[in-house]
């Protein structure tokens, strides 16, 4: 992608609101509850590097990421802070991590294995994955943990930390969490029995704003560091105030006044019944609007205007109330005036979570950061 941008189409990303969403958290947990900022999929679609600054800035102790490459995205950026892989990397880049000074998790024998036969210079640092319910990645029994931390037993080692995920911590039901706890209790006496200094850390957003004292030694402050609650639930519970980081806006680059029984856009899906001012915006799937967000509202002017007929691949039209001039901004997320389109309005037109619309939004749309 060019640099400039040649289109009226841009994020907004106010870094304030990283600062604020992080020093809320901050105010809620234990003052010894170190926070780490969750930037995967490039800051959760809202710029790795600018947001990773921001977080450390407002006091984030360590970064963590899901791929190799986004931790040394990160480093070339010129980033120094701790940075932790959270998904799994071929044990045959452990050389990489160590060169790049990243730490990795792991969770199986042949891995650490296969990990000590290779050859590096210096120490590779680690933390542990526990599977206490996720189900997904992690060690699940006692006796798989005590042999890795056996296996750990070596000078080119460094086992840091040690952590779990929840699965349901945004839920009402909280049965589940409850018994992934029991399950965490049990490693942790065999963790802090082997080392009494390991960071040990379990909490997304979701048990870190809900349950701020159950949490050990750190947080994994991912989707309400960007101002968005994990669910419903939380929304409504609102253990802290958050600010949504991100706005999408775009111009009026077309008005026109079309006659009654014209159609719009492909498959000729919506009629005018009357004669209509119908703008076009320059947005479409492309950049990550759905298709099936016609008839969803975008903002002109602090009024609520729907999207008409089918969303093209770098287009969509809007159903004006009246005509407007080119140029007018047309907010897709984020507010005007008294009006405001949430992320969560979209996820639950499209009936998912604000976690994929914000990761949805491509490349193609340049972010812009204001602070
Ligand atoms: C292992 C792990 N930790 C922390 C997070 C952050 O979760 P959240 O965005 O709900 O805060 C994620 C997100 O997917 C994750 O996979």
């Amino acid at each position: 992608m060019e640099e400039v941008s040649y289109r009226p189409a841009w994020i907004e990303v106010d870094l304030d609101a990283i600062n604020y969403n992080i020093n809320q958290l901050k105010r809620h947990l234990p003052t010894n509850t170190e926070i780490f900022a969750v930037v995967k999929a490039n800051g959760y679609g809202h710029g790795d590097v600018e947001i990773a600054k921001a977080a450390l800035e407002a006091g984030a102790s360590m970064l963590a990421v899901a791929l190799l490459e986004e931790a040394i995205h990160l480093r070339k950026s010129g980033i120094l802070a701790p940075i932790l892989v959270l998904g799994w990397v071929d044990p045959v880049y452990a050389p990489v991590a160590v060169k790049h000074d990243i730490t990795l998790t792991f969770f199986q024998k042949s891995w650490l294995e296969k990990v000590k036969q290779s050859s590096f210079i210096g120490k590779l640092s680690l933390h542990l994955k526990l599977d206490t319910g996720m189900g997904r990645l992690g060690v699940t029994t006692k006796t798989e943990l005590e042999t890795l931390l056996a296996l750990c037993n070596d000078p080119r080692l460094q086992l840091k930390g040690a952590f779990t995920h929840f699965s349901t911590a945004d839920e009402k039901d909280l049965t589940y969490y409850d018994r992934q706890q029991l399950n965490w209790a049990d490693f942790q006496q065999t963790l802090q029995a082997y080392k009494s200094d390991l960071t040990l850390h379990m909490g997304n957003s979701a048990a870190s704003m809900r349950f701020p004292k159950e949490m050990n030694h750190a947080v994994r402050f991912g989707i309400s560091m960007y101002g968005l609650y994990p669910s419903s639930i939380i929304k409504k519970e609102k253990p802290i105030d958050l600010l949504p980081a991100m706005s999408l806006h775009t111009k009026l680059i077309h008005v026109k006044q079309v006659p009654a029984g014209r159609s719009i856009s492909y498959g000729a899906t919506y009629t005018t019944d009357k004669p209509e001012w119908i703008g076009t915006i320059p947005l479409g799937y492309a950049d990550g609007i759905d298709r099936r967000l016609t008839g969803m509202d975008v903002l002109i002017k602090g009024r609520k205007l729907p999207i008409v007929g089918k969303i093209c691949m770098d287009q969509c039209m809007i159903k004006l109330d009246q005509s407007y001039a080119i140029g007018t901004q047309v907010t897709l997320i984020g507010k005007q005036f008294d009006e405001e389109i949430t992320m969560d309005e979209i996820a639950e037109r499209l009936e998912t979570i604000n976690y994929e619309i914000a990761c949805m939004l491509s490349d193609r749309i340049p972010r812009i950061y204001l602070k």
